[in-house]
């Protein structure tokens, strides 16, 4: 009798679900909420409660699912005046990511925090979780809810893995080596390059360093009344931006690069691939009938189409209408003139268009989600980067050989042109993205291994044994330079030292001479 009531104990202890909250603030751009979705997607098929905290409400809805909307940051952060096609191609140069991002994003994530939804979140003491998924995004200051809730937290990363994150766990990474987040080379670096990628870690230090005591004084104000509201006192933001259990990062070593990875860096690209929809009838007639093919061109969800300049768009067209092949073009409005083998979309369903056998070329900007689910189709891709990673993600792809680029200007149709005939026939592309993808997909299934470590996470507590000791060592011991400093000593006291002798010898001498 008691053997089975403790075995029906133990039972529902080991498969209640845990409570996890899942923080994605960004509002506007889609593709951190696809993250954000698969994250809760497969949260809840493992039998988790979840809490998500989103700047794009979901159209998911489960009876363990409960969403907490702060799209009202779009207030602050709109994402076409931060991406626009009309100023990328006016200023003749992609948007610089750097000391604007890191004020934006801390806009963004202290508007998060004090609102009013997460607010009430955080004040009701029968609020409780097991872990915090947060995704990553140019600042540490959403770490407060790990805080509040005493429970410990991952990051999710939407990049390929950089220093900016990984000096959260572990240290940074190599600059002589590895790109910067944001950074267009790619290893081997020049001598010129290397010394770029050097100045790039000084410069987000600098800007990082002038953002600290402002982020202090916010965090205090966020979070602060919570905390205190729990019986605790809130430690300072220093102390617990370090404190990640592990991140999980959208990225593959086929689409990145082999990296030095820490333990509690693991790498789950894909995960958010979802192919729950069949095609809707009429595209799935079009991509049928194609028979010379399907060309699918997306800018993705940042970049609007519709501001893309008059001119622009109809050289598009006419050049996509002087194709054999059938194009598929995401915009949000349908222009005039439509040529017959073109066809708009304004919700394309990618993945499942990516998905179609006859789809056989994948124009896009680059962002890091497309390029997976080019990768995961093996649809060969031809790149037309605008900003932030897209030139890294791009150039990667290029050098892989399974994509080529074009720069985005207003010669984009003619050399469009030139490089949707190359890549259709030449059958290189496609037989590389076929190898790649085969590497690509022989893994565990980034769902499961998504679910595996935040349950391993919340089962040891916060995964003490994986956090590294590299976090507990100054950079300066890292690279010895204190060794360095007392060699350097050391030396300058021995020229001292041998110096005095020599000259107290010769004092000698010339009193011997003189007594002669
Ligand atoms: C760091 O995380 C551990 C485990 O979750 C927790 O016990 C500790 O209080 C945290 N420390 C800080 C400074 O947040």
């Amino acid at each position: 009798m008691r053997l089975t009531a403790t075995l029906i104990l133990l039972m529902a202890w080991c498969c209640a679900g845990y409570r996890v909250l899942v923080v994605f603030p960004l509002p506007g751009g889609k593709s951190h909420n696809i993250l954000g979705e698969g994250v809760v997607r497969h949260l809840l098929a493992a039998g988790h409660d979840v809490t998500y905290i989103t700047g794009v409400p979901s159209k998911l809805s489960a009876p363990k699912l409960r969403q907490v909307d702060v799209s009202a940051n779009q207030r602050i952060f709109k994402p076409e005046d931060y991406c626009d096609i009309d100023k990328i191609l006016s200023q003749g140069k992609e948007i610089v990511v750097d000391q604007y991002t890191a004020r934006l994003q801390l806009t963004v994530t202290n508007y998060t925090a004090t609102h009013e939804h997460v607010q009430r979140l955080m004040l009701d003491p029968k609020e409780e979780f097991d872990l915090v998924v947060i995704e990553w995004l140019f600042n540490e200051f959403l770490v407060g809810l790990s805080t509040v809730f005493n429970c410990p937290f991952i990051w999710l990363s939407s990049l390929e893995p950089h220093g900016l994150v990984l000096s959260l766990i572990d240290e940074w990474t190599d600059p002589s080596y590895v790109p910067d987040v944001h950074s267009k080379a790619l290893p081997p670096f020049t001598f010129a390059q290397r010394i770029r990628e050097l100045w790039s870690i000084i410069r987000h230090k600098y800007i990082r360093w002038q953002l600290m005591s402002e982020e202090q004084v916010l965090f205090e104000r966020a979070f602060g009344p919570a905390v205190a509201m729990r019986g605790r006192q809130l430690p300072l933001l220093e102390d617990v931006k370090y404190n990640a259990s592990m991140i999980l990062g959208n990225s593959h070593v086929v689409i990145g690069q082999s990296t030095k990875l820490p333990p509690s860096y693991v790498p789950i690209a894909g995960y958010h691939i979802h192919q729950d929809k069949a095609l809707p009838e009429n595209l799935q007639k079009i991509m049928d009938d194609a028979k010379d093919g399907v060309v699918y061109f997306s800018m993705g969800s940042l970049l609007q189409s519709t501001r893309m300049p008059e001119t622009l768009k109809q050289g598009l067209l006419a050049m996509f209408g002087g194709l054999r092949q059938t194009v598929i073009w995401k915009l949000e409005e349908t222009p005039e003139n439509l040529p017959k083998n073109v066809h708009i979309e304004s919700f394309a369903p990618q993945q499942s268009i990516l998905a179609h056998p006859n789809c056989i070329l994948f124009i896009t900007h680059g962002g890091l989600l497309s390029t997976n689910e080019a990768l995961h189709f093996a649809v060969p891709i031809l790149g037309v980067p605008a900003f932030a990673d897209q030139f890294q993600n791009v150039n990667r792809a290029v050098q892989k050989g399974i994509a080529s680029q074009v720069p985005l200007s207003y010669d984009l149709p003619r050399e469009l042109k030139v490089a949707i005939e190359e890549m259709i026939g030449n059958p290189k592309y496609r037989e590389k993205v076929k190898e790649l993808s085969f590497i690509y997909h022989d893994r565990r299934a980034p769902g499961a291994e998504l679910v595996h470590w935040v349950e391993h996470v919340v089962r040891t507590r916060g995964a003490p044994h994986l956090r590294s000791p590299a976090l507990l060592v100054p950079w300066y011991q890292k690279m010895y330079l204190d060794l360095l400093g007392l060699v350097f000593v050391l030396v300058l006291l021995s020229v001292f030292v041998v110096r005095r002798l020599l000259s107290k010898n010769i004092d000698v001498n010339d009193v011997n001479k003189k007594n002669r």
